[in-house]
């Protein structure tokens, strides 16, 4: 492992085989003080499972936050509610670890994340507007270009690991149950898409934005589910009904007919009538 410094930048590379321009970005966010260190490897299973074996190793300290986790192949990612994350060549994958004390008064922080990366993406991806499905995948065009896992450690509340993976020129090999016809910024785009420029609007606005007041409202803009029939599990007991969207504290609204119901967390599946 190197550890290196530049000056003022903390970065340590892992393996002298990291990209060149991958390196470039997080020395330039780093510069910007969008982030306040790095630590770049060119193969992890993870780099939700690296960021949070070191903040849980309690090797962050809170002058290092926040930290980007970032590697050029991740071979096991995980995804939400236990599944897992398959990348593609060239995929953005990567984790931010963030202090979240005061930070997410505003909105929760899983809501501003996803409502990050899908107006980064809608800036760097011509003519593409995405769409958020509660909690924070990222769509377009009915088709999952990205997810968020979202994880904090017993010992150290405090920090949040943010893991955002964008399927950016190929999409993975559908190989996981609930991983439902992926797609990439590619198959959109009317120009190349480069990894690290995702990555750089991403941090640059998440760094700007993290208290912005308007995040629910923004959110509610690019709602997948607003309207639409949906069934979700609620402990084993299945719930169907109309999405009425979030509520002010980001929470997703299903009126049953006869009820309404406000969900704190889970996955609601579209039902396609045909
Ligand atoms: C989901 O859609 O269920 C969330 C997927 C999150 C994937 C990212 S890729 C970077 C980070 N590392 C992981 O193992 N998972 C997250």
């Amino acid at each position: 492992m190197i550890g290196r410094e530049r000056g003022e930048l903390k970065m340590l590379i892992q393996s002298g085989a990291v990209s060149l321009a991958g390196v470039r970005c997080a020395e330039s966010l780093i510069n910007d003080r969008v982030i306040r260190s790095a630590f770049y490897v060119d193969t992890t299973d993870s780099t939700n499972s690296l960021a949070m074996a070191e903040v849980s190793g309690g090797r962050v300290s809170d002058e290092m936050l926040p930290r980007l986790f970032i590697t050029d192949r991740q071979t096991a990612g995980r995804g939400r509610l236990g599944r897992t994350w398959s990348s593609a060549a060239d995929s953005l994958t990567f984790s931010l670890a963030m202090s979240v004390s005061g930070a997410t008064d505003a909105a929760p922080l899983s809501l501003l994340a996803g409502v990050m990366a899908a107006e980064a993406i809608d800036a760097l991806v011509a003519p593409v507007t995405t769409q958020l499905k509660w909690p924070n995948d990222i769509y377009i065009s009915g088709q999952k270009v990205g997810g968020i896992l979202i994880e904090a450690s017993g010992k150290y509340p405090h920090i949040a690991v943010v893991g955002i993976g964008i399927n950016v020129l190929e999409s993975p090999a559908v190989d996981a149950p609930g991983f439902v016809n992926p797609a990439s910024l590619a198959t959109f785009s009317s120009r190349p898409v480069d990894r690290f420029d995702v990555l750089d609007e991403i941090l640059r606005r998440l760094h700007a934005e993290r208290a912005a007041t308007s995040i629910v409202e923004r959110f509610r803009h690019k709602c997948y589910l607003q309207g639409q029939p949906v069934s979700l599990d609620q402990s084993g007991k299945p719930l169907e009904g109309v999405c009425e969207g979030i509520d002010s504290g980001g929470r997703l609204v299903i009126n049953t007919g006869d009820a309404k119901h406000t969900i704190h967390s889970g996955e609601a599946s579209l039902i396609r009538r045909h």
